[in-house]
């Protein structure tokens, strides 16, 4: 926990990330006692308020969304500390008041001249309001740091997350700029790492030798909620896989990092997520797999002839002599039967002298006996191995067992939420779960390239009823090689 105070002034503030991440956030950290001794926090919004409707307003949505920490007398002492400003800082006009009003909160806290800036809001509004602070002289001090979070999507392509970045780089040090990728807030994902290089039978068999491949799946059972003029741009692969699944991607087949500090372990994944790309030739097959729940054309703000894919699946390959003919099988999707995040390694089946073929010829279906190390992100985090033993009782016939680490249930703790995580780590300036700058170019440049495929290829969307598992080509892409998506 930072201990130099710290005020955080929310762009935004009365927006659906205020209200159900940021607030419920920044209130577990005060319920642990996580927050700098002068922590305030200023929600900025268009609308006028007092500060007391904004608070009973974030009551209502902590309540609600951190319904099992809720405590009515812990909320009472954090809430004098939150306060709203009114005023559309688009326009310059409004910066001279505002400015006062940081000065005199972060003063009364005594927050030490420390500015937290937090990019809530459309992506549009980033650069005039991160101009509009340098102008004003709110983004570089003496006597405090200043620092600013964005929220993904930085930027909708390559061409605009650079022009983003050339913007914000001639506000703000690139090294006070924390872009936020909050799966790598989760639990598991800081996890990898460990998994992977913090014990000794892993990493010996972590490559082409020895997995026949690997499945990396963030799927939702959620629909696009509001968020219909936001989505119908995006679309599944700028709002998961650009972000989220390239980042689970990248620590999941990284090389190892020579230390352990922030900057070489980005340099790794960055080197990593330049060598992926979309599995090549094949011209009959396509290893792309668009899809769009029926009714997405009905929701808010949705286009009528909409093209937007609401799910996504692709088999990409690792340019690199670890992963040479190993496919990584990537798919998110919006209205599916479940929601859930993982990481699944299939490894090759052992030789089969001892057995004879197939497997002592015992198992007519060998399809079931593999050895899966499944890393579960959500929702509940855990590492599952699955490997063969001998049915007790009979003689020959070998059948799939697990053995299944639960996190929550061996420590007992509720893992913190990634927002509480990552709120923390910029107000303490550690950046090591936050995406560079170079690892968003390189994401945005494969994606680019992706949908350019997918255009070029002309491949058809594919409609999916909500609650199924998805369109059925993501099924065939897997069949097409004999391989199948582990569900569970
Ligand atoms: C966000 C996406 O980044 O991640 C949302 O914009 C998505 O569309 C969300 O629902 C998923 O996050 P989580 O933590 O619920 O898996």
């Amino acid at each position: 926990m930072s201990d130099q105070g710290c005020t955080m002034i929310v762009f935004g503030g009365t927006g659906d990330l205020a209200h159900r991440k940021l607030a419920p956030a920044i209130y577990n950290l005060s319920v642990e006692d996580k927050l700098p001794p002068g922590f305030s926090m200023i929600g900025v919004g268009r609308k006028q308020k007092l500060s007391s409707q904004y608070r009973e307003e974030l009551a209502a949505s902590v309540s609600k969304y951190s319904p099992a920490t809720w405590d009515e007398n812990k909320w009472a002492a954090l809430s004098l500390k939150l306060h709203y400003f009114a005023g559309d800082m688009r326009y310059a006009e409004n910066y001279p008041s505002f400015k006062t009003t940081v000065e005199t909160y972060n003063l009364e806290s005594g927050a030490n001249g420390n500015y937290l800036y937090y990019m809530a809001l459309a992506p549009r509004l980033f650069t005039p309001i991160a101009e509009n602070l340098k102008h004003h002289g709110m983004t570089c001090s003496d006597s405090g740091w200043r620092r600013l979070m964005i929220e993904k999507p930085f930027g909708s392509d390559l061409l605009s997350a650079r022009d983003l970045n050339a913007a914000l780089s001639t506000v703000i040090d690139e090294k006070n700029i924390y872009r936020i990728d909050h799966y790598l807030g989760k639990e598991m994902l800081q996890n990898i790492l460990v998994l992977r290089f913090a014990n000794s039978i892993f990493e010996p068999l972590w490559n082409e030798r020895f997995i026949d491949h690997v499945q990396i799946s963030a799927v939702e059972s959620e629909g696009i909620g509001d968020r219909g003029r936001y989505y119908d741009r995006a679309g599944a692969m700028r709002d998961m896989f650009q972000s989220h699944l390239l980042q689970m991607l990248a620590l999941t087949a990284m090389e190892p990092p020579l230390k352990a500090d922030p900057d070489t372990i980005r340099s790794e994944k960055l080197k990593l997520l330049n060598a992926v790309q979309l599995w090549p030739g094949e011209e009959e097959k396509s290893n792309l797999v668009f899809g769009q729940y029926h009714g997405f054309r009905h929701e808010e703000d949705v286009a009528e002839h909409s093209q937007t894919e609401t799910f996504a699946a692709l088999k990409l390959a690792i340019n690199n002599p670890r992963w040479q003919g190993v496919p990584f099988y990537m798919r998110t999707g919006k209205k599916l039967e479940n929601k859930l995040a993982k990481i699944v390694i299939q490894f090759k089946n052992p030789p089969s002298l001892y057995f004879g073929d197939p497997l002592g010829g015992l198992n007519r279906d060998q399809s079931n006996l593999l050895n899966v190390l499944t890393l579960k992100v959500q929702p509940r985090e855990g590492v599952v191995f699955q490997f063969n033993i001998k049915k007790p009782a009979t003689i020959e016939e070998i059948v799939p067992v697990e053995m299944d680490f639960c996190q929550p249930c061996a420590f007992m703790i509720n893992t913190p939420e990634a927002y509480e995580r990552l709120l923390a780590d910029a107000m303490d300036g550690d950046s090591a779960r936050f995406s560079s700058w170079k690892e968003i170019e390189s994401s945005w440049a494969l994606t680019d390239a992706i949908y350019n495929e997918h255009q070029r290829s002309r491949s058809k969307l594919d409609i999916y009823e909500p609650g199924s598992t998805g369109p059925a080509a993501a099924e065939k892409l897997l069949a097409g090689d004999g391989r199948h998506w582990w569900e569970s």
